[in-house]
């Protein structure tokens, strides 16, 4: 049972935002809600932890996240009900995945309670800021930084975990064109890819920034072996449908364990669909494109939730993806997840938590 306790103090702005949330024009990312939740950790315990205005934090310019990299970083979003109630989706899974990534990059674990106090506290405060517009949500971002003023290379002894919320709409607005990557990597094996440290996008935007420049939206992660296997696509997990099966890349040192990923699954062992979560070659996807039992390609992902590929791109051929229809299995997951983080659908996997 989590309880809303006030050991976070809240110092509320006294100037609110909101009157310039345009559901229009708000995009992904760019326009924050008023408040944020800051906790520091120091002599081995989080400590001080309130709510207070948006606003720049300042850091030494030694901070040691800056140079070496100790951050890390969660996505999860609150949807409006109908009603106006506000649901959070799966926020414990997050929870769970943060301090995964906190144990690898050797910083603290943020106990359950400072998290869903700190979280519950946050979007009741600015509620308001919960998007109504179908497809829109507040996307929300707990994050961790070390602060140790030094430039030892060691892990900090000081850290901020930060919670800040965006009013977003979709990430992609149309079917994205991707080109599979056969010389950078996202992730290694003993690497971090698993696990959500800020590095592992920093090291994509080269790599993606070259594909934009040939005309496609996003790559395809290859492994770092033989460059054959598919990994993610772009900061998404990536299914296909062949021959009626759902097919996703297994779980391991480089793939990250994304809650959507897992939530699609969910859905479609519900709905008896097949699924094989084991190694795909690209060169298995091509066969299966040219022998037409290639069905469905989506990336699944807590910003892009489904998104639909309609293009791929491997070795100077570009493959036409099926295009999706009413009744393919992303468009029925896409439509059965909303349902649910929407409070329309009975939440049989105990997946929101209610604001
Ligand atoms: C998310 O889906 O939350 C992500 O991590 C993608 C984000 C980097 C935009």
């Amino acid at each position: 049972m989590i309880t809303t306790e006030t050991s976070i103090t809240v110092k509320k702005t006294t100037k609110s935002r909101i009157s310039e949330l345009n559901e229009a024009t708000m995009g992904f990312g760019k326009v924050f809600s008023d408040h944020m939740f800051v906790a520091d950790y120091s002599n081995g315990q989080w400590a001080k932890a309130e709510i207070v205005p948006y606003d720049k934090i300042s850091i030494s310019p030694a901070g040691s996240m800056m140079h070496y990299g100790q951050s890390i970083f969660e996505g999860m979003k609150a949807y409006r009900t109908d009603q106006g109630r506000i649901l959070l989706f799966r926020p414990l899974s997050n929870h769970k995945r943060l301090n995964i990534s906190a144990q690898r990059m050797c910083m603290p674990v943020v106990p359950e309670e400072l998290f869903m106090e700190g979280l519950l506290k946050l979007i009741k405060l600015d509620s308001e800021w919960v998007p109504k517009g179908e497809g829109t949500s507040l996307y929300i971002r707990p994050f961790m930084i070390a602060t140790d003023d030094s430039l030892g290379v060691k892990a900090s002894d000081t850290y901020k975990f930060l919670i800040i919320t965006s009013p977003v709409s979709k990430y992609y607005s149309d079917p994205v064109k991707v080109l599979v990557e056969t010389n950078y990597v996202r992730a290694v094996e003993g690497g971090v890819g698993f696990s959500k440290v800020s590095g592992n996008y920093g090291r994509s935007l080269y790599p993606t920034k070259l594909a934009m420049q040939k005309g496609y939206q996003q790559v395809i992660w290859t492994d770092a072996r033989h460059h054959r296997y598919i990994e993610e696509s772009g900061t998404m997990n990536v299914m296909f449908v062949i021959d009626d099966t759902v097919i996703t890349p297994p779980l391991g040192d480089t793939i990250l364990a994304g809650i959507t990923r897992d939530s699609v699954l969910t859905i479609a062992r519900d709905w008896n669909v097949k699924v094989e979560e084991r190694k795909i070659s690209i060169d298995e996807l091509i066969d299966a494109h040219k022998a037409g039992t290639l069905q469905e390609a989506f990336g699944v992902g807590t910003a892009a939730t489904i998104a639909p590929i309609s293009l791929i791109g491997y070795e100077g051929i570009d493959y036409s993806m099926p295009v999706l229809k009413n009744n393919s299995f992303a468009t029925r997951v896409a439509m059965e997840l909303d349902e649910i983080r929407k409070g329309r659908k009975s939440d049989k996997h105990n997946w929101i938590v209610s604001v």
